[in-house]
């Protein structure tokens, strides 16, 4: 008898956006590969040569510094390239543990946990501890991870309008009920550079009951004067948020995330967050970097002036030209294009001109509010930053985003 074959339906469905199109009009510029660490937060790239990197997560410029790269080679020659696997059993260093210590210094809080990446704090932090019955309550516009952790937790999961304080009183209001209630926000916000209204957000989470975490992502290095986060910003006291999350991957130049709070929390994730039980420890060579790296931002303070300085500069001259940046207060600098081929098209006029950026698009960002999502660094020099602003400038008046 003949076998019956089973027609299998595309292993893949349709993606949100058409790459293809933007591939094929020329348009597609994501993947593209850096071939070297250049000065100046300047990036060699494969097929391009030299550019100015301006979608840098590296607020600081830390990527290269010769401590942390000495530092990271120190570990290697020390601990070698891995570990012995998960932290609970045989994979924890004593650096893990100083590196956990040197966070909780660093956000003066009791202790630290570190997980593989900021992704994974997040997702594991939020979906451990909480359980059916309880509340979560996010800002409409949080990361990616936050909402991943949110519904892997079983928790009711609520949001607020992006930084509106009265919608999140309402949702603070009917979450009134027996479980437990956290609040979870990022900082500053990944797309749209704009801060969270902490001081606000934290004294309606204590007037009802709620805990409150916030991620760090992009505001370790960038917020307060010294660099220490969004505490030090809105000078407000250390103990103001449960749970600090943050990420060893964007200002610190490593890979990692980090959870840093109350010995008691920090006990509980290290015994029960399953990215913490099931997943390696993070390798010597980046733990020692991000060690390094806290101790960098201390020292060399003038990169946190330095990257205001910059961004300031920046975000004038293109707002003075016409262009709407929404609330950005921060080194993300959201440069508002309108439609998804007008938002390509001008990152591509940038890319023509030795500038690495890249056009964000919807679904990330709703239809309408394609944007350059530009990133300034400390280090880049003030006739580059003046080269980006002139070319968006031009290029925003040429394709009819300016006037
Ligand atoms: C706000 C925020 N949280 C968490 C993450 C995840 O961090 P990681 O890249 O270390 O996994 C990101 C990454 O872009 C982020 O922007």
């Amino acid at each position: 008898m003949q076998e019956v074959i089973v027609k299998r339906p595309p292993l893949t469905p349709a993606t949100l956006w058409d790459i293809d199109y933007y591939k094929e009009i020329g348009l597609y510029f994501y993947l593209e590969a850096t071939q070297d660490i250049l000065p100046n937060g300047r990036v060699n790239v494969e097929h391009y040569g030299e550019m100015i990197m301006l979608g840098s997560y590296s607020y600081l410029g830390l990527i290269g510094h010769p401590e942390i790269n000495a530092a990271a080679k120190a570990a290697v020659d020390h601990y070698g390239t891995g570990t012995h696997g998960v932290r609970l059993l045989a994979g924890s260093l004593v650096l893990h543990n100083e590196l956990e210590a040197r966070i909780a210094r660093f956000k003066q809080a009791d202790d630290a946990i570190t997980y593989s990446s900021g992704y994974v704090a997040n997702l594991s932090t939020i979906s451990s501890l909480l359980r059916k019955g309880d509340t979560l309550i996010c800002d409409k516009l949080n990361h990616a991870s936050i909402v991943d952790g949110c519904l892997l937790s079983m928790a009711k999961f609520t949001r607020f309008r992006h930084n509106d304080m009265d919608h999140l009183e309402r949702r603070l209001r009917e979450a009134n009920g027996d479980g437990r209630i956290l609040v979870v926000t990022d900082a500053v916000f990944s797309m749209d550079g704009d801060i969270i209204n902490l001081p606000e957000v934290s004294r309606l989470c204590q007037k009802y009951g709620a805990y409150l975490m916030i991620d760090e992502a992009h505001s370790i290095g960038v917020l307060g004067e010294t660099g220490h986060g969004i505490e030090e910003h809105f000078d407000m006291p250390p103990d103001t948020i449960d749970i600090k999350m943050g990420t060893l991957s964007k200002t610190i130049p490593s890979a990692g995330g980090y959870v840093a709070g109350s010995q008691e929390l920090i006990t509980f994730l290290k015994h029960e967050a399953r990215a913490f039980i099931f997943s390696a420890a993070i390798p010597p060579t980046s733990a020692a970097a991000a060690k390094a790296a806290f101790d960098v931002i201390e020292k060399e303070s003038w990169r946190v002036r330095q990257i205001q300085e910059n961004y300031n500069h920046f975000a004038s001259r293109l707002r003075e030209a016409g262009f709407d940046l929404l609330y950005s207060e921060t080194a993300i600098v959201p440069v508002i294009c309108g439609s998804t081929d007008r938002g390509v098209a001008l990152a591509k006029y940038c890319q023509d001109r030795g500038i690495f950026v890249q056009a964000v698009v919807a679904p990330v960002v709703p239809e309408g509010l394609a944007r350059l999502r530009a990133c300034v660094s400390a280090v880049h020099a003030p006739e580059d930053v003046d080269y980006c602003a002139n070319t968006i400038i031009a290029g925003g008046r040429e394709l009819g985003i300016i006037e």
